[in-house]
């Protein structure tokens, strides 16, 4: 498989760490992942024969100058254009408007290239037309780490619960206000667990997203459009986030009980009601377990009742570890086809 990577951030170098390290284990599998271009926001790796991922990640943190492989000015467009490749893996950051990832995740499906990413924003603002388009191209589209990273969502309902309906879904998706809602927990004022989620690396300085509970929002959108096959907007959300969350918290722990903000997904009828709101648990509740930085999900099926994911999160190499995922997913499944 020839894979296309754009993004050589946090989650992009994970990821090429743990190709490093588990190549291997893959060429036992019988998979061999060629890397035959990485874009990042100034130029392009490129090596038709599959570049060395070692010497990119010291490239990448040294500087490009002395590497006579870095096309400067060549953008990830031009690469997913020119170089012949099998899978785009799209990495650059979430924005509003979904760009620049968009443009790239379009151009790849024009190209009839498989599209792997952990960038939601693309997803929430034209899911209809992606999903359309990777369908028309007859061409994968696997997003498993933009909801909750790695915890296992849409893996999980595409091979266990095929035939079931899923009434209900609940989740804890954003790991920045897990962790400050937590801290508050002992006592701490919302600013105070802002801070210390900023120095622990939790919360970026730019956090309004996350602590306003756009982020848990966009991962509903995309989590009940996937669901669904609908096409909602992050307007269809009720949003609610945790910048004045002390009173419930004061008043759950009176009652010996916990808070979450929490994502819900629920169909009543034909109407499914989308929603990011803090909410008092009770001890007994499985979310009441998930603390700090980790993440988990909840679904309510109709046949198969309750099942409850938690998963520990650390660091993007986890998020990585999805991505890799995915991406052996599509050449596991080409190779069956043939
Ligand atoms: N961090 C996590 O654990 C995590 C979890 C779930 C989902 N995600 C999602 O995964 C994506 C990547 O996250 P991250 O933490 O790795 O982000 P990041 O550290 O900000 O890295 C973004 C990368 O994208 C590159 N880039 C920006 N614009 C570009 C363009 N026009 N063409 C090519 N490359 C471009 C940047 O290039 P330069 O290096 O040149 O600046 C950088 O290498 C985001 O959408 C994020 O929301 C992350």
């Amino acid at each position: 498989m020839r894979i296309q990577l754009i993004g050589l951030g946090n989650v992009g170098r994970s990821l090429l760490e743990l190709l490093s390290e588990e190549e291997q284990k893959l060429k036992v599998k019988g998979l061999d992942l060629k890397f035959v271009s990485i874009s990042d926001s100034k130029g392009t790796a490129v090596n038709e024969n599959g570049l060395k991922l070692s010497e990119v990640l010291k490239y990448k943190e040294l500087g490009w100058h002395d590497c006579n492989y870095y096309l400067k000015g060549c953008s990830a467009i031009d690469a997913i254009k020119d170089i012949s490749g099998d899978i785009v893996v799209e990495l650059t950051p979430s924005t509003i408007n979904g760009e620049p990832g968009l443009s790239h995740i379009k151009e790849a499906f024009m190209h009839k290239k498989h599209v792997v990413t952990a960038n939601k924003g693309p997803l929430v603002v034209a899911f209809k037309q992606l999903k359309n388009m990777a369908l028309e191209n007859n061409v994968y589209f696997l997003y498993e780490a933009t909801v909750a990273a790695h915890v296992p969502i849409f893996c999980l309902l595409s091979s266990c619960f095929i035939t079931d309906e899923i009434l209900r879904v609940e989740g804890i998706f954003n790991a920045t206000t897990n962790f400050i809602i937590s801290e508050m927990e002992k006592g701490f004022s919302f600013q105070e667990a802002l801070d210390k989620a900023i120095k622990a690396g939790w919360a970026e300085t730019n956090y309004a997203d996350d602590v306003d509970g756009i982020d848990a929002a966009r991962k509903v959108v995309i989590l009940a459009n996937t669901i669904y096959g609908q096409d909602f907007k992050l307007n269809d959300v009720k949003i609610e986030g945790i910048r004045n969350v002390e009173p419930l918290i004061v008043d759950a722990k009176k009652q010996g009980k916990r808070v979450k903000l929490l994502c819900e997904i629920v169909k009543e009828g034909d109407n499914i009601i989308l929603q990011v709101c803090p909410k008092m648990i009770s001890q007994d509740n499985p979310f009441s377990t998930v603390n700090y930085g980790d993440m988990a999900v909840k679904f309510y099926f109709k046949n198969s009742q309750e099942i409850f994911v938690s998963a520990k999160f650390v660091s993007p190499r986890q998020t990585a570890q999805a991505v890799l995922n995915d991406i052996v997913t599509i050449a596991l499944n080409k190779r069956c086809k043939g």
